[in-house]
């Protein structure tokens, strides 16, 4: 495709261009696709009320891009290389041709039972290809996916259903995860308990444990694709019409639907893989994260799909059969580029470079970074070891809202900083404003990040609840989207991501509000009231500390941290398990009742000298604080 920038001039000319005129650059991409109808209009838009419409007017079928597309020219290259949790398992290799037929067998099997356009179909998997072949599939029909990653619990997977009202579940019998066996499954099972929309349960066969199948409900991979069906003509549907949905936490109450439309995020995934990553024809491109986050969607999916590259698909864990285990599958599949979080780059670099020096890497030409701020330090471990000084980092910000790569350098192209996202991405508008949303102009100024102009990747509504998308996003500050992070612009106009400044915690990448642990840990009967805030934690990014008002009487504290520790994994699944909790008389809240966080969070930082705790004379109750430092000096003699 004819929109790679080869040149640090030739992405400034392409930056000016998208700001003077987003409408014709954004069609100059958009024309290298396939559409059955060209648009109307490039882009119509109102930030006020979360109007945004890209290419509207024409239609088109993105699997077409992905696929049938490059059959003519490269049919039989791999297309998804997946390599197994346990390394001794043989891998597999899917081709573009194979892919596109496992995508026409399983889509026509999905329509016998019933999936249409604009249809919602959930799909909770571990790392194996067939989760790609199901979300492919479903845009194959026009309907709608819905990924849960296969961590959360049966209690998340069930509101998630409820949520978009979806009647098919596609799921495995359990997932390897390094030691571990998952019952996926079984926790299906317990969440269809709730569901009552759910008409039809596909389950791929990986683990092979014995596993309940309801008849009439659940049926075998195996018996539900349709094999004779090798090239099933794809649905035509709207640039706007949904492409999927995808449950991102937010600062207040649950999960909200993230919705991404097929036209904007084919073109902004596919433009921002190419160009941020450098790709080429013969790259070898990793992306470690799952299909259950976005990550997974646009950069080991569809990104690299639409750009008819080879994606490797990985189902186990960064330490498992050992710590060497990344380092082993780059060398084993010639890995050009490696795309992780900085959570697994910490994990890793504790245990030193020895379980790098039985791996030589030496294919590797691109290191990227995402999910949450990389520390100087993982920087320039990543950089000086594992890519052995060689290897740009791409440091790449941009969220589940966003759909693709906002900020970040062009490999090799845009000279990095460590811990620097570096500069906006050609179509995107930033802006810095304070906390009374007054833009902050020029270099060295700090505060938060706003985008000023729609971008094709971006999301176009919450599930259901539209008037939430506007709240969230759009009504912090008029007339801009606002990220919810923090941000500084250097001397240099280099941009560095300081994390989140609202009640969103980030859990080694993973988001996580704060309200929703709280309202999981209030489930247990004995706890009256909570406050959950982040803490910096060396590996994980941020941890959870919990503060609880709880009712001792028949219970030893030891055992209660350890029900509630439970209650969470239950309700939400293990990446939300409190790291500390610590039991409270009170909580410090203000007259009117509001918990003052400021404060909890200074103390899960370590702070217990009350002097520097800030203004505390708005309490109720200034003495909750003296009793809260007590407690952590108590909880850590314990
Ligand atoms: C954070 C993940 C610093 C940020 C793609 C954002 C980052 C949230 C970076 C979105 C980065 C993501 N540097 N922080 N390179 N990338 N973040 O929706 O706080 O899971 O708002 O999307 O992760 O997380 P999400």
């Amino acid at each position: 495709m004819a929109f790679t920038i080869n040149s640090l001039s030739g992405y400034f000319h392409e930056y000016q261009k998208s700001v003077l005129d987003p409408a014709g650059f954004w069609a100059g991409i958009a024309e290298s696709f396939h559409w059955h109808q060209h648009w109307d209009r490039v882009v119509d838009w109102d930030f006020n009320k979360a109007y945004v419409r890209w290419f509207e007017g024409a239609k088109l079928n993105i699997t077409e891009n992905m696929l049938d597309r490059h059959l003519f020219a490269h049919a039989d290259k791999p297309a998804i290389v997946w390599e197994p949790n346990d390394p001794n398992e043989d891998h597999r290799v899917l081709t573009y041709r194979q892919l596109h037929s496992a995508v026409c067998s399983f889509a026509s099997g999905l329509r016998k039972l019933g999936v249409q356009k604009g249809d919602r179909v959930v799909i909770y998997m571990p790392m194996v290809p067939e989760a790609a072949i199901a979300m492919v599939a479903c845009a194959r029909l026009g309907a709608v996916h819905s990924v849960v990653f296969g961590g959360f619990s049966s209690q998340s997977l069930s509101d998630r259903i409820n949520d978009c009202s979806a009647r098919w579940v596609v799921t495995s019998d359990g997932a390897f995860r390094g030691s571990k066996t998952i019952p996926l499954k079984d926790w299906v099972d317990q969440a269809l308990t709730h569901c009552p929309t759910v008409e039809k349960v596909v389950v791929f066969q990986r683990t092979k444990e014995n596993v309940n199948m309801q008849e009439g409900r659940d049926l075998w991979w195996d018996a539900v694709v349709d094999s004779s069906v090798t090239d099933l003509p794809a649905v035509s549907v709207d640039a706007e019409d949904m492409l999927f949905i995808l449950y991102t936490s937010g600062s207040t109450g649950k999960p909200k639907g993230v919705v991404h439309t097929c036209g904007g995020y084919m073109v902004h995934s596919a433009y921002t893989f190419q160009n941020v990553f450098q790709y080429k024809r013969d790259h070898i491109y990793w992306c470690t994260a799952d299909v259950g986050w976005i990550t997974g969607h646009s950069y080991i999916v569809y990104g690299p799909l639409l750009s008819g590259a080879t994606s490797i698909m990985f189902e186990g864990v960064p330490t498992f059969p050992d710590p060497s285990r990344f380092w082993q599958v780059v060398d084993k599949h010639a890995v050009t580029h490696f795309y992780t979080a900085p959570t697994a780059i910490r994990a890793l670099e504790a245990f030193g470079n020895e379980p790098l020096a039985s791996t030589h890497r030496s294919t590797l030409k691109v290191l990227g970074s995402v999910g949450e701020p990389i520390n100087e330090e993982a920087w320039h471990w990543y950089h000086d070891q594992v890519g052995c000084g060689r290897c740009p980092i791409v440091d790449t910000w941009w969220q589940t809202e966003t759909g693709a790569i906002m900020i970040s350098p062009l490999a090799g192209i845009t000279p990095t900083k460590p811990a620097y996202a570096t500069l906006p991405l050609p179509g995107v508008q930033l802006m810095i404003v304070d906390e009374n949303g007054k833009e902050l102009q020029g270099n060295s100024v700090q505060g938060n990040l706003c985008i000023k102009f729609p971008w094709p990747g971006m999301l176009r509504t919450t599930y259901g609840d539209h008037d939430r998308c506007i709240q969230t996003y759009f009504s912090t500050y008029k007339g801009l989207y606002f990220t919810g992070d923090g941000v500084k612009r250097d001397e240099d106009g280099y941009y560095r991501i300081l994390g989140r400044v609202d009640d969103v915690m980030n859990i080694s990448g993973h988001r996580m509000g704060t309200a929703e642990v709280e309202n999981a840990i209030n489930e247990h009967p004995k706890v009256v009231e909570s406050a959950v805030v982040g803490f910096p934690h060396p590996i994980k990014g941020q941890g959870i500390y919990a503060f609880v008002i709880a009712d001792l009487t028949d219970r030893t504290e030891a055992n209660l941290k350890r029900e509630i520790v439970h209650t969470v994994n239950n309700i939400i699944g293990p990446i939300a398990k409190p790291d500390k909790i610590q039991i409270v008389p009170g909580l410090p809240k203000t007259r009117s009742g509001k918990i003052m966080r400021r404060i909890l969070r200074k103390i899960a930082e370590g702070e217990t000298r009350l002097d520097a705790l800030g203004d505390v004379t708005t309490l109720l109750d200034p003495t909750v604080v003296e009793a809260i430092i007590a407690g952590v000096e108590q909880n850590k003699a314990g």
